[in-house]
């Protein structure tokens, strides 16, 4: 059975980004997986007015379960309604690092109201062909299009590179207008989980080459993934209560912020709220031994995962109060 998203209440990016990019903000895509995810990230993203990108991955959606999903999103919505008093935040339900073709289509047609094409992987003439045949698709049900160009280091779902392949800034002006996407993911040194630099190595991310693609490409769309900042706050609980997290290091906070003042207005964040949840259902294990109502450690977790979010928007994306720009 077809869905289309805007019969579930969700909305595509379209208009979210032209807001972000002009007001200066973000929109936080956060990744989920469970209902505990879920409702945190609704609940803290309504009591701040933030709107909201509810990431599934790849393998997000064999976890979930495809149908499950539909339903999780639909019920995200009615329950962000009910936060608000009969009116809910902006919410986009969005495949992230989408590999192939089949795998976009059948998540527009099970209500996805954006999809991203990771071709970043491929050579570069195949991944302008492979994004643009979603894009055409997608386009067709008014869903929004996120390609890459450039690659991040670490793992990208099954993909491990070895090292940063930075967007080259002489690209993405090509990239866009062949492609014709919706927004554009970039590799400036951030990179997917919870070691993003060696130790010794500089924690820095490239802010001179989204410079320079941003002067390519004025007022696009910029996406920024691997950009959790991997608080060491929760390390250090994980390690206290049975953990092993050495040299686990994120991106700051600090530079996160400056990114989203001019035009990246899509961050990606998983590992930090894997990192909140692991810290808090530890913590519990270890101090109440006793405990085995799932409720109890979950719980936990889901209010930790809440502050988490809710930290995030006020306090490095600044989409908190632009729900009803
Ligand atoms: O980019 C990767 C996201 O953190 C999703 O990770 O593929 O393990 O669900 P996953
Ligand atoms: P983190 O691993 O830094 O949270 O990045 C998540 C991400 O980019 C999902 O696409
Ligand atoms: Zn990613």
């Amino acid at each position: 059975m077809t869905t289309s998203y805007s019969e579930l209440g969700l909305v595509n990016t379209r208009d979210l980004f032209a807001k972000a990019v002009k007001g200066g903000y973000a929109i936080p895509a956060f990744n989920f997986n469970n209902m505990e995810q879920l409702q945190a990230i609704i609940s803290a993203c309504s009591e701040v007015q933030s709107p909201v990108i509810l990431q599934v991955s790849k393998g997000a959606r064999q976890y979930a379960n495809q149908t499950l999903l539909k339903y999780l999103a639909k019920g995200a919505v009615e329950y962000a309604k009910e936060i608000g008093g009969g009116r809910n935040i902006p919410i986009v339900l969005h495949l992230d690092h989408g590999d192939s073709f089949e795998l976009c289509k059948d998540c527009i047609a099970s209500g996805f109201s954006s999809v991203m094409i990771d071709g970043s992987h491929h050579s570069y003439e195949d991944n302008i062909a492979l994004t643009k045949q979603v894009v055409d698709y997608a386009h067709q049900f008014d869903v929004t299009v996120e390609g890459e160009l450039g690659v991040l280091a670490g793992i990208e779902d099954d993909v491990q590179a070895a090292a940063h392949v930075y967007t080259q800034p002489d690209e993405v002006e090509d990239f866009v207008s062949r492609t014709g996407v919706d927004s554009l993911a970039i590799s400036i040194g951030t990179s997917h989980g919870a070691y993003k630099f060696k130790p010794g190595q500089k924690a820095e991310i490239r802010l001179d080459i989204l410079q320079e693609i941003e002067k390519r490409i004025p007022g696009f769309p910029i996406v920024m993934h691997g950009s959790s900042s991997v608080p060491q706050e929760y390390v250090a609980i994980i390690n206290q209560y049975g953990g092993k997290m050495s040299d686990a290091v994120g991106i700051s906070e600090a530079q996160i912020r400056e990114a989203t003042k001019s035009a990246v207005c899509k961050v990606n964040i998983d590992s930090d709220g894997r990192l909140a949840m692991t810290a808090a259902v530890r913590k519990v294990f270890a101090t109440k031994p006793e405990e085995f109502d799932p409720r109890k450690y979950l719980g936990p977790a889901r209010d930790e995962l809440k502050k988490l979010y809710m930290h995030k928007c006020v306090d490095v994306l600044g989409s908190n109060g632009h729900a009803f720009d």
